[in-house]
């Protein structure tokens, strides 16, 4: 194998007791997806091979996830080189660069992933790298012990660390790439004489100084080796991953005037145009097209918006909605598993849920699809051009014909043909002078007070 191929392994074994959850650490979301599965996109942007994510036995949840990617099962966590070995079987005959990576600091990138690769090419051919970076606050992190040229001595685990040595600015930030026909052999001269008890993967670096090789680090910003142990961590890496969801989408050609409101998705695409107003929420799988406009307080999830659309504010689309070109989503509107095809409106207070709406349609406010009967669901079928009045319930299975015409406060479940008009509508009962009379034998009343009367007669 050529000595550029790079191999990479995930640990995700830990527990992570700190996050006081039932779902492994790793699983848990950033913009949408399990933080396991951003750090595999990246690796696979790297194109390393073989991958191979370790785990503890019962991860089925975090094997399933990262399906195809292989997992090798570490039986008992004996510490972060006990892991490694954990892929020996599938990396055994590896003889290229291992990249090794924490499955909770999800958020290093593809150039930092190839400094080290840089690195690994320096002419002392050093057998490890390892990723250092310099927190601004107090920490608990390993100690990175080197000289000022750049040659890495030893790693020491802050528990393991004299005073002296806590002092050290520079720390591991976990992440490292050996050599990896070496890598094995390292690591069963790990031993576990340690504050921990545990196998520490840090101490590779001295058994491989030891055995003649230099070693080496290079540097990563903090945000970048952010690791996740508790939910306050996952909020800061959160954030950060937001803040570069948001900006990748202004350099597209989105506005947000206030962009620190807007949440995204990992995998919102975003054509040109757009303008995103302040506290619209993306879920998974959304697609807006050119020149949308979504006025602000929005939710979506799982739902496409056509060029020219405008939506909002206070809109929510659900799975499946589609807005067609040009159509108009107006406040307090929900659509669910429904097309909105194009130029039609539906501007106040109404929900589309399993329905068509034909282009052109308009559909008047408090409009209510009556879709669900306690048993299933009901598609409802509006046709190109037609007219829904105010306050209509459309009870379905119910089609609505091109062009016809539903009168306001209507209550429709039968077939209306195309170009008809409905009304469903108790007929008024209007009684002249009848509330004149009224106030009339009111204030005649005895004990009568002022109330009913009108402004004119007081
Ligand atoms: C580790 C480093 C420390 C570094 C810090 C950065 C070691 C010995 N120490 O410490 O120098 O500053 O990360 O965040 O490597 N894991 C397993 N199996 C195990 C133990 C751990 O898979 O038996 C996995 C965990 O799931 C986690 C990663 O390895 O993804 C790191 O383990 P953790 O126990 O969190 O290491 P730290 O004490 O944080
Ligand atoms: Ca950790």
């Amino acid at each position: 194998m050529s000595k550029e191929s790079v191999a990479a392994v995930v640990l995700a074994a830990g527990r992570g007791t700190r996050m006081k959850s039932t779902l492994p650490k790793v699983l848990h979301p950033l913009a949408g997806r399990p933080m396991i599965s951003h750090l595999l996109a990246t690796v696979t942007e790297l194109k390393a091979w073989p991958l191979v994510v370790v785990v503890a036995p019962g991860m089925d949840d975090v094997a399933d996830s990262v399906a195809p990617v292989p997992v090798a099962v570490q039986e008992r966590p004996l510490g972060t080189a006990d892991a490694v070995k954990a892929a020996r079987r599938i990396l055994e005959k590896f003889t290229g660069d291992v990249l090794i990576l924490f499955g909770d600091t999800p958020l290093v990138t593809v150039e930092t992933m190839e400094r080290l690769r840089a690195a690994r090419r320096r002419s002392d051919d050093p057998a490890v790298v390892v990723l250092g970076m310099r927190p601004a606050g107090a920490n608990e992190y390993g100690r990175l012990i080197g000289d000022d040229d750049g040659r890495l001595e030893a790693i020491v685990e802050w528990r393991d660390a004299t005073a002296e040595q806590r002092e050290v600015p520079l720390c591991n930030s976990g992440v490292m790439l050996v050599d990896g026909a070496m890598l094995f052999g390292l690591l069963d001269k790990v031993r576990n004489d340690n504050a921990k008890g545990e196998y520490y993967l840090t101490d590779i670096v001295e058994i491989a100084r030891k055995e003649g090789r230099a070693c080496a680090w290079v540097e990563g910003s903090e945000t970048e080796l952010l690791g996740i142990n508790s939910r306050v961590e996952l909020a800061a890496a959160e954030a950060v991953v937001q803040q570069q969801l948001r900006r990748r989408a202004m350099e597209g050609g989105v506005t947000m005037p206030m962009p620190e409101s807007v949440h995204l998705s990992y995998d919102t695409q975003f054509g040109q145009d757009i303008v995103v107003g302040p506290f619209t929420v993306f879920g998974r799988e959304v697609a807006v097209g050119d020149g949308v406009e979504i006025m602000g307080f929005c939710h979506f999830e799982q739902c496409r918006i056509e060029q020219g659309a405008v939506v909002g504010p206070f809109a929510r689309l659900r799975p499946e909605a589609v807005i067609g070109e040009k159509a108009k989503i107006g406040n307090f509107v929900e659509v669910k598993k429904a097309v909105i095809e194009s130029g039609a409106k539906v501007p106040h207070l109404t929900y589309i849920g399993d329905a068509r709406v034909g282009a052109g349609a308009n559909v008047g406010a408090g409009t209510i699809t009556c879709n669900y009967d306690g048993f299933g669901k009901h598609f409802t079928d509006i046709g190109a051009g037609a007219f829904i009045g105010s306050n209509t319930s459309l009870v379905a299975p119910v089609k609505i014909g091109d062009g016809a015409v539903v009168g306001a406060g209507s209550t429709i479940s039968e077939e209306v043909p195309a170009d008809a008009l409905v009304v469903e509508r108790a007929k008024a009962n209007v009684i002249p002078g009848w509330a004149a009379g009224r106030r009339t034998r009111k204030a005649a009343a005895p004990g009568a007070s002022s109330k009913g009367k009108t402004s004119s007669n007081s």
